[in-house]
């Protein structure tokens, strides 16, 4: 009999930096449930570009600067994506806003992890903004995409209680392993077509199985 071999769902990744999520990636769901085809990087020397290579994974940087405007960096990057066969964009550490164009390139199939139980604290500095806000459970969030900052529909989230976090580095300490391990679940439900949208709320996202 022969074994029924697993399609693996084709995925890029788009960084900015460090590349902590994408290496969560790359040792969960990379070979598995999914295929990283592709890391894209808004900077040039990025540490998480190292990270895809030391996987042989193809690299590519868009690097603003180095078109006329957002729209063609888009375009030029949603190009080599789906060159690459990329059925699913997640952003790890992606510090760039997606315009609707690229968005339409990927229906419904461009994903976020952010560092707060949105809808609070979006944007930049979302752990620095928990902290001055003086809040005491933090968190995680997997969100779809949409072309507002950190808004599109909630996957999953994950709390941590921290009664007397006064210190970033301690919260983002907290908050990194709640990250790796839900972006690779949702990544691993987006592939399974476990994750809908309710007809009569488009903002919830539901969970089959
Ligand atoms: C993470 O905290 C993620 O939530 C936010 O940017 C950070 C990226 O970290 N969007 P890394 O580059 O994956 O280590």
């Amino acid at each position: 009999m022969v074994p029924r071999v697993q399609e693996q769902l084709p995925i890029a990744v788009l960084v900015s930096g460090t590349g902590t999520n994408l290496q969560a990636l790359l040792e969960t769901v990379h070979g598995h449930e999914a295929q990283v085809v592709a890391v894209a990087s808004s900077v040039a020397d990025a540490p998480a570009l190292a990270r895809a290579a030391a996987r042989g994974v193809p690299t590519g940087v868009f690097p603003r600067v180095q078109y006329q405007d957002r729209k063609t960096r888009d375009r030029a990057m949603a190009d080599w994506l789906q060159e690459r066969g990329a059925r699913l964009v997640v952003l790890a550490g992606y510090m760039e806003l997606l315009g609707e164009d690229f968005l339409a390139r990927f229906p419904g199939a461009v994903i976020n992890v952010h560092p707060s139980l949105l809808p609070a604290f979006p944007g930049l500095e979302a752990i620095g903004q928990a902290l001055a806000y003086g809040v005491k459970v933090f968190g995680v969030t997997v969100h779809f995409v949409d072309a507002g900052v950190d808004s599109g529909p909630v996957i999953l989230q994950r709390a941590v209680e921290l009664q007397h976090a006064r210190d970033p580095e301690e919260v983002l300490a907290a908050l990194r392993p709640l990250e790796h391990a839900l972006l690779p679940q949702a990544i691993r439900l987006f592939a399974q077509g476990a994750l809908s949208v309710d007809a009569e709320n488009p903002r919830r996202v539901v969970l089959d199985g």
